[in-house]
């Protein structure tokens, strides 16, 4: 009987509207189209579903992040690709994670703190920087930046289809490729 390959996970992590999400999705939607087999955990949907409940406490995050990476093993074991696109602003649970699973690679979505308070997409850095968010991500709680993540993309800097063409790369796939 022939074992499923092991599949690879790809875990974004990043302040609050830096981008994990919209690479994230660009990268689904592209291995999609190429048959993939892949699954996307995004924090804010498992804040909805498994994690519903859970607060932004270092110990809450904490917990989101190991049930995140415990899913995520789960489903690689069968081949799955999986993508992961969650703040993790904790680096020792981070790393601790990512060293657990077996094929795991971290991308540190990087934008500066006055570029994503510029875009602010869901308005929450408003509502923080008003002091009616506690905890908010890079306002009034930490945000520990990978010190070595296997891709770097500074979202301030490339595109999203720049940025997409990096992660296919580091993966070893052609766009477009069927
Ligand atoms: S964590 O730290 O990994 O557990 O966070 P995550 O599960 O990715 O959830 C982050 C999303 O929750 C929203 N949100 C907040 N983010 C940061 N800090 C606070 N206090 C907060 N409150 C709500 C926000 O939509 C985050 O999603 P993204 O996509 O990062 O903007
Ligand atoms: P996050 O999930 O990290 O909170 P989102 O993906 O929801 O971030 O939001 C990022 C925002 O930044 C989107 O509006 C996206 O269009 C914009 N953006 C601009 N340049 C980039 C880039 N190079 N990569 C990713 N997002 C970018
Ligand atoms: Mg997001």
């Amino acid at each position: 009987m022939s074992r499923t390959r092991q599949g690879r996970v790809v875990w974004f992590t990043g302040l609050s509207g830096a981008g994990k999400t919209t690479l994230a999705q660009a990268l689904y939607q592209e291995l999609v189209d190429q048959g993939e087999q892949v699954e996307l955990l995004d924090g804010d949907a498992v804040r909805e579903n498994l994690s519903k409940g859970l607060g932004f406490s270092k110990a809450d995050r904490d917990t989101n992040v190991r049930r995140i990476a415990f899913v995520a093993g789960l489903l690689a074991r069968h081949g799955v690709t999986v993508l992961v696109s969650a703040i993790s602003p904790y680096r020792d649970t981070r790393d601790q994670v990512l060293s657990e699973l077996p094929n795991a690679l971290e991308v540190f979505v990087d934008a500066p703190l006055d570029v994503v308070t510029q875009r602010d997409v869901k308005g929450l850095y408003e509502k923080a920087l008003r002091g009616e968010i506690q905890h908010f991500t890079g306002v009034n709680d930490p945000y520990e930046a990978p010190l070595k993540a296997d891709i770097h993309l500074k979202t301030d800097e490339i595109s999203v289809q720049e940025g997409l063409q990096r992660l296919l790369s580091a993966l070893g796939v052609q766009h477009g490729e069927v």
